[in-house]
């Protein structure tokens, strides 16, 4: 098993701790030494995953929250500040779905549940747990997305698959907002593992189909994915950030400083404000006098485009005197 020195003593809050991954995450977090805020809504189970890592000699506690409710979550993260004195580590792990379904037959109640559980959740904690990850010296976001918020590869949920792409979404937000706090957000995307929840949903042939479109030829396993998120949480990833929001925000950036940019790729034998802008800038920043229109190479649309700065002329050849 890896082992990460530096998670020693650091403050994990994981949601949905009290079965399945998010237990098996405990126990890992737990014996690398991280103290662990067991944050689930089944007091009954989330206790005895706490109990047992105490029992192991780890440091875990119970916080009995309901992830879908603002004010139950706002008095999880006061108790972990007060218990541990502090965060350094998210696992958005809490969520799933109860039947499969197809959007013609969803009832709108289950609808607003599953997106309530699934990204409201991450939102709410996320939301919470800022402003203590940022006095953490290595704060650290994971969210536990799903395959499912990325394809339609099997029956599913219509509003567990939107919710986990919100989900993905959202943690390009977080990694693009918080990484001048150096806080890093990245989501794992795992594929069908098999945990009771699963079990209980999906029958042996449904399990053996699935497998059999895995390269691997099985099933994920919880702690599969809690080495992932292990990994993820140590010094070893403090620059491991979700990938399309690797450009890290810098102190000063707002929109105007983004208007502003050119494009990274731009030919760098043109001199700046000659060289093609990105589709973003291009689309975002109307000039206050249009002077001509410019097609934009992404999108192939004629946007109105900024005028160029007056050429300068060619020096003259200096003709020096005869000696
Ligand atoms: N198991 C899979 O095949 C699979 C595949 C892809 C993604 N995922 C994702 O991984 C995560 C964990 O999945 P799992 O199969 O281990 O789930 P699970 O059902 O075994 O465990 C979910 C936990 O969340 C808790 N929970 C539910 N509602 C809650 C609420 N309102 N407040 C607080 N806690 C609440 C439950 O009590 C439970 O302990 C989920 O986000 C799931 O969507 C799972």
């Amino acid at each position: 098993m890896a082992n990460y020195p530096e998670l020693k003593d650091r403050v994990a809050l994981i949601t949905g701790a009290a079965q399945g991954i998010g237990a098996e995450t405990a126990r890992l977090f737990a014996a690398q030494g991280c103290r662990v805020a067991v944050v689930d809504i089944d007091a009954g189970n989330g206790e005895k995953v706490a109990a047992a890592i105490r029992d192991g000699g780890g440091n875990a506690r119970l916080f009995r929250t309901d992830i879908t409710d603002a004010s139950s979550v706002e008095t999880c993260i006061a108790g972990i500040a007060q218990a541990f004195g502090g965060l350094d580590i998210v696992i958005n792990c809490a969520g799933g779905y109860g039947r499969l379904a197809t959007v013609e037959d969803m009832p709108i109640d289950e609808w607003d549940r599953t997106v309530a559980l699934n990204l409201r959740s991450v939102f709410l904690i996320c939301k919470a747990a800022i402003p203590l990850l940022k006095k953490s010296k290595a704060g650290r976001i994971i969210n536990v997305s799903s395959i499912s918020g990325r394809t339609v590869h099997a029956a599913s949920s219509p509003a567990y698959g939107a919710a986990k792409a919100g989900v993905t979404q959202l943690t390009r937000f977080l990694a693009f907002q918080l990484g001048p706090d150096n806080i890093t957000a990245n989501a794992i995307a795992p594929i069908t593992t098999l945990t009771p929840r699963v079990a209980a949903l999906r029958t042996e042939a449904d399990i053996e189909r699935i497998a059999a479109q895995v390269p691997l030829r099985r099933l994920a396993v919880p702690e599969d994915h809690a080495q992932a998120m292990l990994f993820l949480a140590s010094d070893a990833a403090a620059l491991h950030q979700w990938r399309r929001a690797r450009r890290q925000r810098r102190p000063g950036d707002d929109v105007e400083d983004l208007r502003n940019r050119t494009a990274p790729s731009a030919p760098s034998h043109l001199p700046a404000p000659h060289r093609p802008v990105s589709h973003l800038v291009m689309h975002r920043r109307p000039p206050a006098v249009p002077w001509r229109l410019r097609r934009c190479r992404i999108c192939a649309t004629n946007v109105p485009a900024h005028p160029r700065p007056p050429r300068r002329a060619a020096p003259k050849p200096s003709i020096s005197a005869a000696p």
